[in-house]
């Protein structure tokens, strides 16, 4: 199916871009009115974009339904300061549970169940059930349109950073798989980022990888190696040579079985680099592969 976005209605647009476009994370905000009235409620149209100058953004839109405005957006036109505080698995369902559309004058941290803590640069109130909060000052508040559903970029920047010591070592570290972030994705859907579903990519530095095309054919039409093999393969900073002292049975075995039948050997080879590569074994898997060829 192909959509244009222009035939969609507003519900179906935020229905099809919100399902693709995801997990989002969930910025927490708190922010005051010139009167001191307070107001608690995520938004998951949030991302850093900038980290010097530390600049997140998000996005109180206006309402599909009506064309109304978010209490958040009026308050950060009133007051320019928000806390944004990070939401975790522990505190997802009064997360929920604050987004109901409570009149302007009730307090979200009440009504949620929250704990008001005092920030230290801003005059909102920090949540402190959040094991991170950041201080932020608005810098500019950007309207995307005029009709229902448009966003309103509130362009913050980070002034100081509270990071729970549970989250750090003692060499001031982070452990991702110690922050249990929750995320939204479409319709009720939400996400849990723990060691379940946590898994490393190396980053490649500022060696460059040989890249895929760089590979030998019959690995890059493999049959067997997914595009992830294949980018672990090409992510190597110089193409591998054969190397006589690697010792591994299974691919002597394979060899020697298969020796009177190329394909056969080949994909062999192949599905043996492939469980390497799974292991996170790419040197061995390189050398599997140039057995083979
Ligand atoms: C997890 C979550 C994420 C949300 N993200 C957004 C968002 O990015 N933009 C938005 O306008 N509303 C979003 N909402 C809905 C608002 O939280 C909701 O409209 C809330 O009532 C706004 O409160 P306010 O009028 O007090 O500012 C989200 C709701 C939930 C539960």
């Amino acid at each position: 199916m192909i959509f244009d976005l222009q035939n969609l209605s507003t519900p179906e647009k935020q229905y099809y871009l919100q399902h693709c476009i995801a997990p989002r994370p969930i910025c927490f905000a708190s922010t005051i009115d010139k009167a001191g009235n307070v107001n608690l409620s995520p938004f998951s149209f949030f991302n850093l974009f900038s980290s010097n100058p530390p600049i997140v953004v998000f996005s109180p839109s206006r309402r599909g339904r009506d064309n109304t405005t978010k209490h958040s957006y009026q308050n950060v036109l009133e007051v320019p300061e928000v806390v944004i505080n990070i939401v975790d698995y522990d505190m997802v369902q009064q997360v929920s549970l604050s987004s109901c559309e409570f009149p302007k004058e009730v307090n979200e941290f009440s009504k949620a169940g929250f704990t008001e803590e005092p920030a230290t640069l801003v005059k909102p109130p920090m949540v402190k059930e959040s094991k991170v909060k950041l201080e932020c000052k608005v810098l500019e508040v950007k309207p995307l349109g005029t009709e229902g559903g448009a966003g309103n970029l509130v362009i913050c920047e980070v002034m100081r950073m509270h990071i729970d010591d549970s989250l750090l070592d003692a060499n001031k570290k982070m452990d991702q798989r110690k922050l249990n972030l929750v995320a939204r994705l479409g319709g009720d859907w939400y996400c849990v980022v723990n060691e379940n579903n946590l898994f490393q990519v190396e980053k490649p530095n500022t060696q460059l990888g040989i890249g895929i095309d760089a590979l030998p054919l019959s690995v890059r039409n493999s049959k067997i190696l997914s595009g992830n093999n294949l980018g672990q393969l090409g992510n190597v900073h110089e193409y591998p040579i054969i190397d006589p002292a690697y010792d591994d049975g299974h691919m002597k075995q394979i060899i020697q079985y298969f020796s009177v039948s190329p394909d056969e050997m080949e994909k062999e080879l192949h599905l043996h680099a492939k469980k390497l590569l799974e292991l996170g074994k790419v040197r061995e898997a390189w050398q599997v592969l140039l057995a083979g060829n």
